[in-house]
């Protein structure tokens, strides 16, 4: 399942993301379908990540940079958010670092078709191997920093 959210200047890449996801009968949810006119991308962020954390779901988190709801996302455990830019990226960051939040900019020009983007991240596996280590030393950044440095 795909859990689908964005601040208002995000709502129409939102929507157009959603079209495709139907047209390839992938599982959705929007988890802020009534879009207001001043969402604010931290709330959106933190409702993908309460659906994404501890489940196999992924999200996509959009914003007018993706910049906003990567820092959001990221500050929740067990959520790897990454905010690419084209289909590099996207792979990139499944195979490395197994992200599970894709995180789009809609007022950003990005390098491809934006849908390009998602299939990628959506088809793309976690590689495994030496990125568990690297992987694990994230976790234990998490584990020990829960008040601050
Ligand atoms: C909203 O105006 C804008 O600040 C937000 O969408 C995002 O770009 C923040 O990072």
């Amino acid at each position: 399942m795909i859990i689908i959210g964005s601040d208002h200047a995000g709502t129409t890449l939102k929507q157009n993301i959603i079209s495709y996801l139907k047209s390839k009968n992938i599982e959705y949810m929007d988890i802020n379908e009534d879009n207001k006119e001043n969402d604010d991308y931290p709330d959106i962020a933190y409702m993908i990540c309460k659906k994404v954390a501890d489940s196999n779901n992924k999200g996509i988190a959009i914003c007018g940079t993706g910049i906003g709801v990567s820092i959001a996302c990221n500050k929740i455990n067990k959520i790897r958010a990454a905010n690419c830019f084209n289909t590099y990226m996207a792979k990139m960051c499944r195979a490395h670092n197994d992200a599970n939040i894709l995180c789009l900019g809609a007022r950003v020009e990005l390098d491809c078709n934006v849908n390009d983007i998602v299939e990628a991240f959506l088809n793309t596996e976690f590689e495994g191997g030496r990125h568990i280590r690297r992987l694990d030393k994230i976790k234990e950044i998490e584990k020990n920093n829960k008040g601050g440095i």
